[in-house]
């Protein structure tokens, strides 16, 4: 048994979570649902790693050796039954780096790029940043239920500046795990239009009892015509290690992304990360089982809670990651309002579901990675702040 209830002080770590919250949120000892870490200690197996690691004392440059690879390995043969080769790897330094290093690597300046909205905020970053051309596909919100539109997607991969298009596999906010079907049929859209797919999978391991993630790279026909981004930093709390293993099965495209990287500046396994990597996929599996029923228990008490109490919200259902998505449409307040209530009445530092996309105007996201009795207490401040609006 793991402990995930202690309520852990992060103030003065320089969690951008606390010591970055916006006024008047900032000292008011309210426990953040913002940016995607979690209020939970990573398993004790890799504070122990880490610890002998800073103890050993020499912070020198480190890379992927067998020790490190092998555990990577493991990992995503046991979790995802994904058997992987030494050659296809390179790390980088996050994710969203690795989806800026694909984008300069695989497009020119003005070539489009395709994305599924709402979606994660870096998203559109990653492309508008760096001169390319952001071609959107909205997602179809089904009561609630979002889904691909396919016909739309398949006429934007079909638009000849498009040569790329950012997965997001499960998808943030909202909290879909693609089917290997869907996943199937992206695949065989982007093959036929010549339209090359980054698999953001970096909440791969955070899948709620009853789906299935499927790696991109595993869906026939696909392997050749993708880049897989994965990383320890959702999966056990570790964002702060700044370390992503991204996997290229082709050649080609391997050394292409792995060129630009080093230009960039990656090449190097932080030290830390390196002991960290090891121990949390070596020896976090039954911490990470514990961690999602904590995870599914608090979304249980968030379905709940809306229904029975706040029933004029709609919640979507998550299939994946720690996230909820939550429709304060009906509310009526409009953008600016709806912040201003979310902040001074709810007295609740959460996302602003806008900043995914406008489809996501009128929406929240909420982290439910935390302690239950800190949820209850938002979802107890929430219920007050609508009786008294
Ligand atoms: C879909 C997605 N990609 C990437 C990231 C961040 O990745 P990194 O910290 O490795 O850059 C997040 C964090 O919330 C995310 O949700």
């Amino acid at each position: 048994m793991y402990d995930f209830t202690t309520i852990i002080d992060r103030k003065n770590t320089g969690a951008f979570k606390y010591d970055f919250m916006p006024e008047p949120l900032r000292d008011s000892g309210i426990v953040p649902m913002t940016v995607a870490d979690m209020e939970f200690a990573a398993p004790p197996e890799v504070n122990e790693a880490v610890a002998k690691a800073a103890f050993h004392g020499c912070y020198g440059y480190t890379g992927p050796d067998k020790a490190y690879m092998d555990a990577v390995k493991h990992w995503q043969k046991t979790r995802h039954d994904w058997e992987i080769e030494n050659d296809w790897y390179v790390v980088t330094n996050g994710v969203v780096q690795a989806l800026g290093i694909a984008v300069r690597a695989f497009t020119k300046p003005g070539d489009g790029v395709l994305i599924m909205t709402p979606v994660y905020h870096p998203f559109y970053g990653a492309v508008n940043d760096n001169g390319r051309t952001l071609v959107k596909s909205a997602l179809i919100n089904n009561n609630g239920r979002y889904e691909i539109d396919f016909d739309d997607l398949e006429s934007k991969a079909a638009l000849p500046e498009v040569k790329l298009m950012l997965l997001c596999s499960p998808h943030n906010p909202i909290g879909r795990v693609w089917s290997r079907d869907e996943l199937q049929r992206i695949s065989d859209i982007c093959l036929k239009n010549g339209v090359l797919v980054v698999s953001d999978e970096i909440h791969n391991d955070l899948i709620l009892p009853g789906f299935k993630h499927t790696v991109f790279a595993s869906v026939p026909g696909a392997s050749e015509n993708c880049i897989v981004c994965t990383a320890i930093s959702k999966t056990f709390n570790l964002a702060g290690l700044s370390c992503s293993n991204i996997f290229i099965p082709n050649p080609e495209l391997h050394e292409k992304f792995r060129n630009r990287a080093h230009v960039d500046g990656c090449g190097c396994v932080p030290y830390i990360a390196r002991a960290a990597t090891i121990a949390a996929y070596n020896e976090g599996a039954n911490w990470l089982d514990e961690l999602i029923s904590v995870v599914d228990s608090n979304f249980g008490l968030l379905y709940r809670f809306f229904e029975e109490r706040l029933p004029m919200f709609r919640v979507t259902r998550a299939e994946g990651t720690y996230l909820a998505w939550i429709d304060m449409r009906s509310l009526g307040l409009g953008h600016e309002k709806l912040n201003e209530f979310m902040i001074e009445k709810a007295r609740i530092a959460d996302n602003d579901g806008e900043m995914f996309g406008e489809a996501g105007d009128g929406f929240r996201r909420w982290n439910l990675a935390l302690p239950q009795s800190l949820l209850n207490d938002a979802l107890l401040r929430l219920e007050k702040a609508v009786k008294e609006l």
